[in-house]
């Protein structure tokens, strides 16, 4: 099994570029299924859950053709709609299938994609949906069959959260249902930007996309179209958090700034001096940090649940005392165990974790529990006295390309064993 070894107090320093979003490739993948002729998508990352994506497609029957940051997509020759179990369990933000499969064939099934190590990702503002445009969806023995006998139809669809998933999924089936859907309490992450940034061209009609309320007016069919993904947000922010944990100075080229308001307002709380310039940030760290009173994630544009984890391990030798309040998932702390084991002082209660910075924290041998727990170990081995060895990289490498030679190439000591 692969380790990391990472060697720390090594000043970060120089410019990387920032590779393609996870979460805007992933449902942009699903929502390829529904178009006719081939799609070119641009800036995909090679990461984990790509090639889960990937083995779907093809499973599924589309040809998909993945080089050089490239994916060819045709799903011209689609041939089923069941997505298998072991698929599932691959990669459990499947679910975003579920929407462009009912769309494309009239009906989908696959197994409830069931929790993860982060909480019970339950599913249920999805398939609520999905049957307010028309889905009659049935629960088989833990396999739920969705089917349109009367097709999709646009309608008015409230979501009690701003879930990012059940909006992607209504936004791609709804955008070639019969008539106009409006979503209310909609996410606004700039991933649903860029997906519907992708389904207008290649023909659909949707507005709003980035504000709470989204209207979709149906079309009857969508044609492939080439498209480039919008850089990852939360690998920006782990790149930078990394370089705050030593004192070092990097600019990170192929950012979208604006993406990243409430984490580059943390940084600036801790001392750091972020310089905006383009599409490039860069950042210039103090020798300590100031801990920020308190991180609080929100749905976009309040602070992402998925930098919390980074943004911790960086604090944990700040000085002063964070509060952390997790709103979004419900077991998004394993990584403290971690930390604690490289002499952080942090205690945990439900949501809520208390962050008192310590002077110094050393190498230890630690295992990642999910994605971005992983990243928030590294980015505390960076700034950690001695040697750390870093297991479970399954998890890094979901949402990761290559973080190793990146560190590397900004003076950090980090090996893949
Ligand atoms: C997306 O997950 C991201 N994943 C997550 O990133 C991210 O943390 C999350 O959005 C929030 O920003 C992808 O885009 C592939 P949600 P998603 O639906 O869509 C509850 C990472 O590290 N909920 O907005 O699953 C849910 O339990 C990953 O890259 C329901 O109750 O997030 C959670 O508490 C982790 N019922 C909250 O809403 C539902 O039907 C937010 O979930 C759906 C969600």
């Amino acid at each position: 099994m692969s380790r990391l070894v990472i060697d720390g107090l090594k000043r970060l320093h120089g410019e990387t570029e920032v590779h393609g979003s996870k979460n805007s490739t992933l449902p942009i993948l699903a929502a390829a299924l529904l178009c006719e002729g081939k799609s070119l998508i641009h800036n995909c990352p090679d990461l984990s859950d790509v090639a889960g994506s990937i083995n779907i497609l093809r499973y599924l029957g589309c040809e998909v053709e993945f080089s050089d940051k490239t994916l060819l997509c045709c799903a011209d020759d689609l041939d089923k709609n069941h997505i298998p179990d072991s698929l599932m369990r691959e990669m459990r933000s499947s679910i975003i299938f579920l929407g462009a499969l009912l769309a494309k064939t009239g009906s989908a099934s696959m197994c409830f994609p069931g929790g993860c190590d982060i909480g019970l990702r339950p599913i249920d503002l999805h398939l609520k949906a999905l049957s307010e445009l028309g889905a009659e969806i049935s629960d088989d023995h833990g396999i739920f069959r969705c089917t349109s006998p009367n097709g999709l139809h646009g309608a008015n669809i409230s979501l009690s959260f701003p879930s990012v998933g059940a909006t992607e999924n209504v936004m791609i089936c709804a955008s070639v249902a019969q008539g106009t859907t409006v979503i209310t309490n909609a996410a606004r992450e700039p991933e649903i930007c860029d997906l519907a940034d992708f389904l207008n061209s290649c023909g659909a009609n949707i507005t709003g996309a980035g504000e709470g309320t989204i209207i979709i007016d149906g079309v009857n069919r969508l044609q492939g179209t080439r498209h480039s993904v919008i850089p990852d947000r939360i690998v920006a922010s782990t790149l930078l958090a990394g370089c705050a944990a030593t004192g070092g100075k990097i600019r990170l080229d192929h950012v979208i700034p604006s993406h990243l308001g409430a984490v580059l307002s943390i940084f600036s709380e801790c001392g750091c001096d972020v310089d905006i310039r383009g599409s490039s940030i860069i950042m210039d760290a103090p020798e300590r940090l100031t801990a920020p009173k308190i991180v609080r994630t929100m749905p976009y544009p309040g602070f992402p649940t998925d930098a919390q984890a980074p943004i911790m391990a960086m604090i944990a030798k700040s000085r002063g005392t964070t509060l952390f309040v997790e709103n979004i998932f419900e077991n998004r702390y394993l990584h403290v165990n971690g930390l604690l084991r490289m002499g952080a002082n942090i205690k945990v209660e439900g949501k809520v974790a208390v962050l008192q910075g310590v002077d110094c924290l050393h190498g230890a041998d630690v295992e990642a529990r999910d994605l971005r727990g992983a990243a928030a170990l590294i980015v505390a081995a960076l700034g950690a006295e001695g040697k750390t060895t870093l297991s479970g990289l399954k998890y890094l490498d979901r949402g990761y390309e290559d973080i190793e030679s990146t560190l590397r190439s900004l003076g950090g000591d980090v090996r893949r064993i």
